[in-house]
């Protein structure tokens, strides 16, 4: 039946509409003519997209998430050719709508699927009611250079963690009614220095072992759609890469969803210097496997009709857009109720949601003398520092458009609520504002902190600052970097804290003032002078719309921190790239010096995270000593809260392959759960390891392998975890 309607469908088009259901174009109406970042004409751009829907001519739009303008946009499809198929509405949907929850960098330091769907699902709620059907996420690239500002889209270093998100991730989309769409396939985080849209050089050992599995988890969790990656993959650009887009993704995983470009990259395979002109990109990207092009203007898919060997790949690429039309119900439900759109976004249990998943993916870095939590009863005077306290733009991070500010509430906002009548609560904002060297091309969407007015005196600024802080009984210091200084196109060469926030936070802990260091982030800063200085630490990344009410709570322990890194925290930029799985090299008892100026051990390592409570891990045990290469083990340990109060902790275990066909890395995470223990409470976790854990790709066999050999276990609290065991395979 679906078939039948498809092919019906199918036999009505020419082939100018055939190519129209293979372009999704941009549409948005921006303020003045010519968009500099695109090099378009923006007040000509939607008037050109229009007239394209009237012809039959666009498969998909992106970037409208207003429910009149979707439902008038749809009729300008439907009404105004004969075939009147209905558009795909996408957009970019990465953590949140109109409920904005923390980045995803932070969800994934949650270390908890359960939070992370619950929360796409709340997004795909809000998205759906407005008429969008499919977002571009969940992010799922694995990211190991800092510098790279798109690290905070997706769940950092580890593939078996990103593989875990990743597939929450989809499951949250679209059991809540959208395609999920996991991006950018593939190797993109790799990109050289960590400059955005840079060639990425990755040997296949690395491509199948850590790049990949999260994109094989989020097909096997049965995503609609995924998303090209704008650079070359050892030489081939990622867009027009046939072994990618067919060999590994269709032939090898099964995947029988569609593919969307980047945005403008079948152009780009121009540029590149891959495809001769913009009729050979289209005809080279939709046989590579690009199914949908993903353009602004004069799409290469325009040229598809004169290119007659494509014609049995454009009719293929046209039954998988007109498929997911179909399963997504657009074709018969086209419009959306626009009364019903407005409730579902004003939800409270929506805003609920996203509370919970900020208390529950803050980081505690470092908790000297447990300053936290806060004794709201015994303190009359709180100072509240730095720009980013009160700043609702910042506190909901990059990635989100259709945001209300209004309802916001900043780290100022949530400690004032939760401090109670009997406390003074001041802010301070202390330094000017930094502007990033060179602007965003996000900037115009507008909402960034507006620079200082005129006047504004730094030095004054500072005194005040600090004499408030002197005055309180503590100081609650916000630092970090302002969302437009991170994202897309956000790459730094250097992770200092940007301005003068250091000068700030040392000239508050120099009052002797308790101090408290909260770090808006969404990728590792130089945090050296303050893991030394600063009593308590506590990363709440981009905390989302009700960021302010979770940290509020997390301060004054009505909810204990739970998070744990999901990257290793370099402590300058010149040790990047740092991960914890490399492979153990010549005299590893020099691992440790390997430059002569600085440690090479991480600042916090991958997994660290405290809480108000303690834990011991102890009788650590593998159920059979010795077992055969295809048999499953199951590896049990004891965990106890030995704390003071009810505290979440996050238990990791990991493995290492003593020997074998290749060199395998020092440990790699292999099981992890997030339970909440009374205090005094022990319990007993289990993981299984089978051949799925042990196997890796061997790049010489170039295939997967299963060695006979002996694995050290660590079970623990990090990746530092020092409780361990073995057990053999033969
Ligand atoms: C980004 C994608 C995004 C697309 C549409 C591109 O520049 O790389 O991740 O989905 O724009 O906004």
């Amino acid at each position: 039946m679906t078939e039948e309607r498809i092919e019906a469908m199918l036999a009505e088009l020419s082939p100018a509409e055939k190519a129209g259901q293979l372009t999704q174009y941009f549409y948005f109406k921006l303020p003045g003519e010519v968009d500099p970042a695109l090099g378009v004409d923006a007040g000509e751009q939607p008037r050109a997209v229009e007239a394209a829907l009237g012809r039959g001519g666009v498969g998909s739009l992106l970037f409208v998430a207003d429910p009149a303008e979707t439902n008038r946009l749809q009729r300008l499809a439907i009404e105004g050719n004969p075939h009147g198929i209905p558009v795909l509405f996408g957009f970019d949907v990465i953590h949140g709508l109109r409920t904005i929850f923390p980045v995803p960098i932070a969800m994934a330091a949650s270390w908890d699927p359960e939070t992370i769907e619950r929360g796409q699902a709340v997004a795909a709620r809000e998205a759906r009611a407005v008429g969008i059907h499919w977002t571009f996420a969940p992010m799922v690239d694995i990211a190991r250079d800092p510098r790279w500002g798109r690290i905070i889209e997706g769940a950092g270093e580890d593939p078996f963690l990103g593989a875990a998100v990743a597939a929450a991730q989809v499951r949250g989309f679209q059991g809540g009614g959208i395609i999920a769409g996991p991006k950018h396939f593939a190797g993109y985080g790799a990109s050289l220095g960590g400059r955005d849209y840079d060639e990425a050089n990755i040997s296949e050992y690395e491509l199948w072992n850590t790049y990949l599995p999260p994109f094989r988890a989020a097909v096997e969790a049965g995503a609609g759609n995924i998303m090209t990656a704008y650079m070359d993959l050892n030489g081939v650009p990622a867009s027009g890469s046939h072994w990618l887009l067919t060999k590994v993704l269709r032939d090898t995983w099964g995947f029988t969803g569609f593919v969307v470009s980047d945005a403008n990259a079948v152009k780009s395979l121009e540029t590149h210097g891959f495809a001769a002109d913009p009729a050979d990109a289209g005809a080279r990207g939709v046989l590579a496997g690009v199914d949908l092009e993903m353009a602004v203007s004069e799409p290469a898919y325009d040229h598809l009709p004169g290119v007659p060997e494509a014609a049995d790949a454009i009719d293929a690429s046209v039954r998988r857009i007109l498929a997911a039309k179909l399963r997504l119900g657009v074709l018969d439900e086209p419009y959306v109720d626009e009364d019903r759109a407005r409730e579902i976004l004003a939800d409270p249990q929506h805003r609920a949601v996203a509370r919970e998943a900020a208390r529950r993916s803050a980081v505690l870095l470092r908790n000297e003398g447990d300053v936290l939590p806060l004794d709201a009863a015994a303190l009359g005077s709180i100072a509240v520092l730095g720009p980013l306290a009160d700043s609702r733009r910042d506190t909901i991070g990059p990635w989100v458009f259709d945001f209300d500010l209004d309802e916001t509430v900043t780290v100022l906002d949530g400690i004032r609520r939760a401090a109670g009548d009997g406390v003074r609560v001041e802010y301070a904002q202390g330094i000017p504002v930094t502007q990033r060297v060179f602007p965003s091309m996000f900037d115009m969407f507008g909402g960034n902190r507006p620079a200082d007015p005129d006047g504004f005196d730094p030095a004054l600024e500072l005194a005040s600052a600090v004499d408030l802080a002197a005055a309180s009984d503590v100081a609650i210091v916000v630092l970090g970097e302002y969302q437009n200084m991170i994202g897309e196109s956000a790459s730094r060469s250097s992770l200092e804290l940007p301005g003068a926030q250091l000068e700030l936070l040392q000239a508050v802990a120099a009052t002797g003032t308790p101090t408290v260091l909260l770090v808006m982030n969404g990728r590792p800063l130089d945090l050296r002078w303050a893991a030394g200085h600063v009593p308590a630490i506590l990363d709440v990344w981009y905390p989302g719309s009700q960021g302010g009410n979770a940290v509020a709570d997390l301060l004054f322990g009505a909810a204990a921190p739970g998070g744990k890194l999901p990257f290793t925290w370099p402590r300058t930029a010149g040790q990047i790239p740092m991960f914890y799985g490399h492979t153990r090299s010549h005299e590893p008892q020099n691992q440790y010096r390997r430059y002569w100026d600085e440690e090479s051990t991480p600042l916090f390592p991958f997994g660290h995270g405290l809480t108000y409570s303690t834990f011991e891990y102890a009788n650590l045990s593998v159920s059979a000593g010795s077992a055969g290469v295809d048999d499953e083990v199951t590896v049990s340990v004891d965990v106890t809260n030995t704390g003071g109060r009810e505290a979440p902790e996050v238990v990791q275990l990991y493995l290492h392959q003593r020997h074998g066909r290749a060199s395998r890395p020092v440990r790699e995470l292999k099981g992890f759960t997030r339970v909440v223990l009374a205090a005094g409470e022990t319990r007993r976790v289990t993981f299984t390891v089978g051949p799925e854990q042990r196997r890796y790709w061997h790049a010489a066999v170039r295939d997967w392998v299963l060695d006979a050999t002996t694995f050290d276990v660590w079970a623990g609290g990090s990746s530092t975890a020092e409780l361990t065991t073995t057990f053999e395979v033969r």
